[in-house]
């Protein structure tokens, strides 16, 4: 019969928010919508192979392989994954699974790979999902497997394609939904094309809050209302600013909702800081650099310390250069990672 063993390789980069998700409401539906530039370099490679049991079974039977060793620890992750798409995957307790997977970004580097990695195997199922229904279209399938990714890791529904896409329904985006990440429908301005994005390593560390307990904050904060309709504003000035190619508004949007996504979490309860003095230290020059050249540069961060420096690429020259001689003396041992946007998840 069809796809009785195999397997499958997809490879899916991270993504960092313009706009960003913060709150969440019951399956995995945003609180408010958010945008993202998808990126290139930092990627999950997940391999998934599959072989058909003789009968169903009751529960879900897979391995686990994290850059070439056995990983218990991340099993709950996937079988949570598994329960929830098993209702869009019926198949899923048809097969015995191994996943491997690997990341182009150092572990442990504070980078999350959620988003890489739930896409990535979000892909993989659905490569299955078209062994057993080869009449499936591309449009189906690209829009199931962001559905699927989200199941895993909200943000992870913007990982699939690129280098623009937004997530949660908003009134001035054609077709913008709750349930999928939709690549950015409009035209967008050249300035923000090969968008540069550098990535300071400020904090290696262990996330000291998961983003589970952060969406959760959200459920008692007092400033949640008006986060959530800034979270819209924000999202309609993008909208005339990737239009127009006004970079001093850019930066000024893109600034805020890092800062307001810290506020978020310093005015919590229980509350966190995230910051740490590097980057403070590095955000206080940024801005020096900004008044002294007048660099397009700026500023965005997620739930912990290190810095997304993000320019575009005409001036990439100077900004490297500031780079390596300012900023890199506040990363944990000197260490950066250069990237930039690109078109999302390729098959192998
Ligand atoms: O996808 P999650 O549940 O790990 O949430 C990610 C939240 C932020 O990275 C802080 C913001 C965002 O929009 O990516």
């Amino acid at each position: 019969g069809r796809a009785t063993e195999g397997e499958v390789t997809w490879q899916s980069p991270s993504n960092i928010a313009l706009v960003k998700y913060w709150g969440k409401l019951d399956n995995q539906i945003p609180a408010n919508p958010s945008i993202s530039f998808t990126l290139n370099n930092c990627r999950t490679t997940t391999t998934l192979r599959y072989s058909k049991k003789e009968k169903a079974a009751t529960d879900f039977d897979f391995e686990l392989y994290f850059e070439k060793e056995k990983k218990e620890s991340f099993k709950p992750k996937i079988q949570k994954f598994f329960e929830r798409t098993f209702e869009y995957l019926p198949f899923l307790k048809d097969y015995k699974f191994t996943i491997e997977t690997s990341n182009s970004f150092p572990h442990s580097s504070g980078i999350a790979s959620s988003a890489s990695g739930m896409s990535a195997l979000a892909l993989c199922l659905m490569s299955l999902e078209k062994e057993l229904d080869p009449t499936m279209d591309n449009e189906f399938f690209t829009k199931k497997a962001s559905f699927l990714a989200r199941l895993g890791s909200g943000s992870a529904c913007r990982s699939i394609e690129g280098e623009l896409v937004v997530w949660g329904e908003n009134e001035e985006i054609k077709g913008s939904s709750n349930l999928f990440g939709l690549k950015y429908p409009y035209a967008v301005l050249e300035v923000f094309q090969n968008y540069q994005d550098t990535i300071l390593l400020v904090d290696k560390g262990e996330k000291q809050v998961s983003s589970t307990v952060g969406h959760s904050l959200m459920e008692e904060h007092p400033y949640a209302e008006r986060r959530f309709a800034q979270a819209h504003e924000n999202l309609g000035k993008l909208k005339q600013i990737l239009k127009k190619g006004d970079l001093e508004e850019f930066i000024k949007v893109v600034e805020s909702e890092a800062l307001t996504l810290h506020a978020m979490m310093m005015t919590s309860q229980p509350y966190f800081l995230l910051m740490k003095p590097n980057t403070l230290a590095i955000i206080e020059k940024i801005f020096r650099f900004r008044k002294e050249t007048g660099s397009h540069l700026c500023f965005t961060l997620d739930a912990g310390a290190n810095v997304h420096v993000l320019y575009p690429e005409k001036e990439k020259e100077e900004v490297l250069q500031f780079i390596k001689t300012e900023l890199a003396q506040h990363c944990d041992k000197g260490q950066f990672i250069e990237d930039h946007t690109g078109m999302g998840a390729k098959k192998l």
